[in-house]
């Protein structure tokens, strides 16, 4: 079957000037997405220090090379700008090589974002070719006694972050209808749901399974405020990650997921809209992980095209846009910060490390402009907030 189309409920509430608030972060990114790539050829940072991107850093692990060119592809096909396309096609071509990486559990990341991307500007079946090639990489990743695809970090590891690559699984399951690709991601979705999604819709980060009988062990977190916390980032990647899992397959349970992840986001979030890095952190020293925010808006937005009760779907779609809208104001977005590099500021990668610590990240980054080209390609069937250009 094809990717499920999104059909969004009539009604949505548009908060007040979230046109004007799109603009702005095309703006910034087209200013300073410009000035990272003439600053620093050929790299691929993934936060900034002090507001600057900082290309030596600690990067724990090479995930991160495909949101650059992400980026860069979004604002080709905004702008119609010439340099932009021809950038986006050469940062491409810079990854290709990585459809053969075996040490990353994230192939979605730099693939679909870039080469999907391509394919979809050109229908050139060669850049499909390359996806799905690094598809069938991704799958070589899957353990079969715990039935899971493993974390970069070891075989007995599994990371909640896969839920958002495994779709790269499923779209070279559908281009070759090999049932073995799409037995793998169906497998590891469900492994997921069963032991990282809990009771009350929150996530945990990462699972350790015995590698001799897959029997599962305990959950723990890398990133978050301690295992049994409830980290941010991995909330949204499992509330985006799962209901991008029932486009590919229609598979009710992954709807079901996706909501109560949504759902728990939404609860304990409520008006600040915006997460910390993790909601059981008591008095959290940085109030916001905006990375977070963005990627769950996207998938909120998401969810909103895909339940059935128009009720639920109005209530993740205005929810979804109050949060973009939100990113978009100036303690957020660097429209109004001349010497901040980075497009959205407030920003988490690894806390514990030290790593990208309340700055910009290039994820943050990527899924805030991923999710208003997205919010903007559907405006015509609420009614807004259509952008110029979109
Ligand atoms: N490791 C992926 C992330 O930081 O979300």
């Amino acid at each position: 079957m094809g990717l499920i189309e999104l059909t969004l409920p009539p009604g949505i509430r548009v908060p007040d000037g979230l046109a004007e608030g799109f603009d702005r972060a095309w703006a910034t990114a087209e200013t300073k997405v410009r000035a990272l790539v003439e600053n620093h050829p050929e790299r691929f940072p993934l936060y900034t220090v002090d507001g600057h991107w900082s290309v030596d850093s600690e990067s724990w692990t090479n995930w991160c090379e495909g949101f650059l060119g992400g980026q860069l592809w979004l604002l080709a096909e905004r702008t119609g700008d010439p340099w932009f396309r021809e950038r986006a096609e050469h940062y491409s071509e810079l990854i290709e090589h990585r459809k053969d990486d075996r040490d990353v559990h994230d192939l979605g990341f730099l693939f679909m974002h870039t080469w999907r991307r391509w394919h979809e500007a050109t229908g050139d079946q060669g850049k499909d070719d390359v996806v799905v090639h690094a598809g069938r990489t991704m799958a070589m990743r899957f353990n079969q006694e715990g039935r899971y695809l493993r974390s970069f970090l070891a075989a007995d590891s599994l990371f909640i972050d896969i839920m958002m690559n495994v779709g790269i699984i499923f779209h070279a399951a559908a281009q070759t209808g090999d049932p073995e690709l799409r037995r793998v991601a169906d497998e590891h979705c469900l492994t997921t749901r069963r032991y990282l999604v809990r009771g009350d819709g929150s996530a945990s980060h990462e699972g350790i399974f015995d590698l001799e009988t897959g029997a599962f062990l305990r959950q723990t977190t890398q990133q978050g405020f301690r295992d049994d916390g409830s980290w941010a980032r991995g909330q949204a990647w499992a509330l985006h990650g799962f209901g991008m899992a029932y486009r590919y397959t229609g598979d009710r349970r992954y709807l079901a997921t996706a909501q109560a992840c949504a759902d728990f986001y939404i609860d304990r979030t409520g008006e600040r809209l915006i997460s910390p890095n993790d909601w059981e952190e008591p008095s959290p020293e940085r109030s916001y992980e905006s990375s977070a925010a963005a990627v769950a808006a996207g998938g909120m937005w998401q969810l909103a095209g895909l339940v059935d009760d128009p009720v639920r779907a109005r209530h993740y779609g205005e929810y979804a846009l109050r949060v973009l809208g939100r990113l978009c104001e100036p303690e957020f977005l660097a429209s109004e910060d001349a010497e901040w590099e980075g497009v959205l500021k407030h920003g988490t990668y690894h806390e514990d490390k030290g790593l990208g610590v309340d700055e910009s990240v290039m994820w943050g980054d990527y899924f805030l402009l991923d999710a208003i080209e997205v919010v903007s390609r559907s405006a015509g069937q609420f009614g807004g907030p259509a952008t110029d250009g979109a």
